[in-house]
């Protein structure tokens, strides 16, 4: 099957969440599958990390409210695999410090931002004929291409044949704007109104790709569920409700090439089940880098985006009685400045035991997570969360609220701790059972042992994607996959090059950049 997935933020290249790990393993594990996934994203260029080497393929000219803009399409692949990435490209828009906003603002134009990239999605895999079978848009920077697929390209033979999934990684961000902003989605006037694009009076994206879509899932079943509810569906569970039959829930995997302690270099050693030592050193490392006295001290650990998602609130209330505690606390975070300024207030009560981290460290939030025993993620509402599974795989327990993909992923008393109410006392109460269970060592080592031997990889979700694909297409009217390719030939199968493009479409994309690079 061929899927093209398009996603603002793809690890290695750019990263704030989870949301770049999963665009960024998913398409391999599905390559691994037998499928031809490739995969969009904006170019931001201040940011690539991840040593993406890329090559211009083609320039288009995308339509936008005021007549049109240039993009840049340039080729790389995903690291270690031959899943191509394809970088929409324009200065303007993707060429600054951060990828939708800096500190605690946002761009002002993230509207005309990722309209451009979803029109830009279009057209590429139109010009480049892609032809995928599956468009897989994730959360609402993508949403758009559902709504441009259905209205602005429902005729075109290279687009048409193609079925719609939409993943919500998190409801509470909806990519709300002004109505007379409408014009700037290059969609009809029409398309504004209460069952599509319109809510409370305003302009809602990730509304158009749940509408819009033939497919919805989120990155867990409780998550599914959470969100048809009024207090978890953020105004949009009448419309989750309404789509039930079509909403599913996947729970994310992790890419254990990049998230392992057997394999992981950006640690001071390695360890895995039934040979710890090296966790101990890079206990002792963190300690060290964070500034916490050395020492045997329960160390606790947390890698978070400072956002009210995540349960600061009720942390940062709880810190007082954890401290109390004979243990040690390491955070490692960016995000919201009041949440950022408690913890470094906290973090001065209690020097050489709690440590605070401001900003985003790719090689420390492996080392926090090594580092730790114990990991708390007491999130108010969490649709799946990766921590708490690399947690799980460095053989850090989680401490976590049982809420969404939490609750999907942690059981108390087997792979970790868990409270439901939301409040410091309930954190704390799940703080002290783990510490405790820390004392009895020979049962500690067990649940460590057995935490780093759980298999959360993409071995056991992908394949419930690729159903979820089928489903869509069956749901739009097509045939299924292996059915339509056989229908555009076999030929046309076989002479498709590794990175999924036929010697026409490559013609196609040279035709398409005519024009030097200056
Ligand atoms: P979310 O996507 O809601 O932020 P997840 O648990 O799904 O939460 O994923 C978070 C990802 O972002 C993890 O890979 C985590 O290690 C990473 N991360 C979060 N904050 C930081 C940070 N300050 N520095 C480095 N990595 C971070
Ligand atoms: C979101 C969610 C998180 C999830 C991630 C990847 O950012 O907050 O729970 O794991 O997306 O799906």
């Amino acid at each position: 099957m061929r899927i093209l997935l398009a996603a603002s933020e793809v690890t290695p290249f750019a990263k704030t969440g989870g949301l770049a790990d999963v665009a960024g393993s998913l398409p391999a594990a599905l390559a691994r599958l037998g499928h031809r996934p490739c995969v969009f994203t904006p170019y931001y260029s201040r940011l690539m990390r991840g040593g993406a080497r890329v090559k211009e393929t083609a320039r288009l000219i995308v339509p936008t409210a005021d007549g049109g803009k240039e993009a840049h399409v340039l080729e790389g692949s995903l690291p270690g695999t031959d899943v191509p990435v394809y970088f929409v490209a324009r200065r303007e828009f993707f060429g600054r410090d951060g990828v939708y906003g800096s500190g605690s603002y946002s761009y002002a134009d993230n509207l005309e931002r990722y309209a451009f990239f979803c029109r830009a999605v279009c057209v590429a895999a139109r010009e480049l004929e892609l032809d995928p079978d599956v468009f897989h848009i994730n959360d609402w920077q993508t949403a758009l291409i559902s709504a441009h697929l259905r209205h602005l390209y429902a005729g075109d033979r290279h687009l048409s044949g193609a079925a719609v999934v939409f993943t919500v990684h998190n409801l509470g961000y909806q990519g709300i704007f002004p109505p007379w902003r409408m014009p700037a989605t290059g969609l009809p006037p029409e398309r504004f109104n209460w069952q599509e694009l319109e809510f409370y009076g305003q302009l809602n994206l990730l509304k158009g790709g749940l509408v819009y879509s033939d497919a919805i899932n989120t990155v867990s079943k409780r998550y599914a569920r959470e969100i048809q509810t009024l207090e978890g569906g953020y105004g949009l569970d009448g419309v989750l409700r309404g789509r039930s039959e079509r909403l599913f829930g996947i729970v994310n995997g992790l890419d254990y090439s990049v998230w392992d302690p057997a394999v992981d270099h950006l640690l001071p050693a390695r360890y895995g089940p039934g040979r710890r030592a090296g966790k101990a050193r890079c206990s002792r490392e963190l300690r060290e880098r964070m500034g916490l006295d050395p020492g045997r001290r329960p160390l606790l650990g947390m890698v978070s985006r400072l956002a009210e998602q995540k349960g600061l609130d009720i942390l940062i209330g709880a810190i007082p009685a954890i401290m109390e505690m004979p243990v040690q606390l390491a955070v490692l975070g960016s995000g919201e400045d009041h949440f950022e300024r408690a913890l470094v207030y906290l973090a001065d009560r209690y020097p050489g035991r709690l440590s605070v981290r401001l900003g985003h460290d790719e090689e420390l939030a492996h080392l926090v997570e090594a580092g730790s025993s114990i990991y708390l993620m007491p999130s108010r509402y969490e649709p799946c969360g990766l921590n708490q599974l690399i947690s799980l795989r460095y053989g850090t327990i989680p401490v976590v609220r049982e809420t969404g993909g939490l609750a999907d992923t942690i059981t108390d008393g087997a792979n970790g701790f868990t409270f439901t109410d939301y409040s410091p006392d309930g954190l704390v109460g799940a703080v002290r059972r783990a510490v405790s269970a820390m004392g009895r060592r020979k049962s500690w080592g067990r649940m460590v042992d057995g935490a780093m031997r759980e298999d959360w990889s993409w071995d056991r979700s992908a394949g419930e994607y690729v159903r979820l694909y089928e489903l869509a297409r069956a749901e739009r009217g097509l045939p299924p996959s292996g059915r339509a390719r056989r229908g555009r030939g076999r030929g046309a199968k076989t002479a498709r090059t590794k990175t999924g493009r036929s010697p026409r479409a490559r013609k196609a994309g040279a035709a398409a950049r005519p024009r030097k690079k200056k």
